[in-house]
């Protein structure tokens, strides 16, 4: 009879390798302020949003691109290379085509092997699912090495007038990227992740068209029909994640025997810096544990998680032996959480 041994046959997954890259073209509050009815104030004091980057007319950079160049400084920055990596996983609302994934551009554009490649499509929790799916290969020994990427590139799809006005303010693009690879000290690395999904509200933040079934003729022949900019109810959005965000951190920290106070550094999605200081005073956490960079990149969505994980960590406030939480909530809804020993 084959006896696993599960202490054996599982591994922890860490991350050895973090990059980001956004667009050099930054878009103050100012900035919008000329092309739509809006202020500073408003939005400052709404979502603690003051600028955003959004890729210019001409550039190159698609949200395919941008993963590419995070890949390559967090490839680089865990000792590998591309050859090394025996996966991909991308996570974006913003794909290059309709299909193919943007994964398997990647695996092009940095000259890998033929390894595999899958796109997670769930928006604003998009990184902690692909962290999560990484994570799960890593544990069952099926690969060692595996690159995770969130990229958006959502500015050319926003409704950039005084109508999309309630929406496009919030949104940056950018990309970050993470290596992880294995770790046999199963008290090490990710420790848990835990995911949600909400398909009831699906339609409260939701880019409908173009869709199989109202596809780009049948916009066309609507004019009327704007449902390919993103639709958003924003107090029903902001109402039901910060019950989702606080639930489902709780459930990580239980899951490890763990309570807030051994929270070292909580990243959440940044979704709206209001948000995130809710969560932070319902827990009771103080500034140094929880890390925010909305205020200059807006919200990147699958993008946000892992660019503000990789500023926290090359900033130094993330140290060998923390404990670091990761939370999203977004479209669809989704919603999760990542419990990291460092
Ligand atoms: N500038 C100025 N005024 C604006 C504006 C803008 N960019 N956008 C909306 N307004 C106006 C509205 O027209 C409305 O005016 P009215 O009262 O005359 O009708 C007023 O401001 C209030 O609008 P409302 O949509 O109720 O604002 P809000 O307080 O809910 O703030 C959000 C809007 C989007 C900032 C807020 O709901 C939010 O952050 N929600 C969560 C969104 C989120 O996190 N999304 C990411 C998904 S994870």
């Amino acid at each position: 009879m084959l006896v696993l041994n599960k202490s054996k046959s599982m591994y922890n997954s860490k991350i050895i390798g973090l990059g980001y890259y956004v667009p050099d073209n930054v878009v103050t509050n100012d900035d919008l302020s000329k092309i739509m009815d809006t202020n500073d104030a408003w939005i400052q004091e709404r979502t603690g949003i003051q600028q955003r980057h959004w890729i210019p007319e001409g550039s190159e950079d698609t949200s395919a691109v941008m993963g590419a160049k995070a890949a390559r400084i967090a490839i680089k920055r865990a000792g590998l290379t591309a050859k090394d990596i025996d996966f991909i996983v991308f996570a974006t609302l913003s794909p290059d085509y309709f299909f193919p994934g943007c994964g398997v551009q990647i695996q092009d554009m940095l000259e890998m092997d033929t390894v595999g490649a899958i796109d997670i499509r769930n928006q604003c929790s998009g990184f902690v699912y692909a962290i999560s799916t990484a994570d799960q290969y890593i544990k069952t020994g099926m690969y060692k090495n595996v690159l995770v990427i969130g990229a958006e590139f959502h500015s050319n799809g926003l409704d950039k007038t005084t109508r999309g006005r309630g929406v496009s303010i919030i949104f940056g693009d950018g990309a970050g990227a993470a290596v992880l690879t294995r770790e046999e000290d199963t008290s090490k690395g990710i420790l848990s992740t835990h995911l949600h999904s909400q398909g009831k509200y699906a339609d409260k933040l939701i880019v409908a068209s173009p869709s199989i079934r109202n596809w780009v003729p049948e916009l066309l022949a609507n004019p009327e029909d704007i449902s390919y900019f993103p639709y958003m109810d924003g107090q029903f959005v902001f109402k039901n994640a910060i019950v989702r965000f606080s639930e489902v951190i709780k459930e990580g920290l239980d899951k490890n025997n763990l309570s807030v106070t051994d929270i070292d550094m909580l990243i959440p999605h940044q979704a709206n810096l209001r948000i995130a200081q809710f969560i932070q005073r319902k827990f009771g956490l103080r500034d140094d544990q929880v890390f925010n960079n909305i205020m200059t990149f807006g919200n990147t969505t699958a993008a946000s998680i892992i660019i503000a994980l990789t500023e926290a960590w090359e900033k130094g406030k993330i140290k060998e032996n923390d404990t670091v939480v990761l939370a999203a909530f977004g479209s669809g809804f989704t919603w999760g959480s990542v419990i990291i020993k460092w």
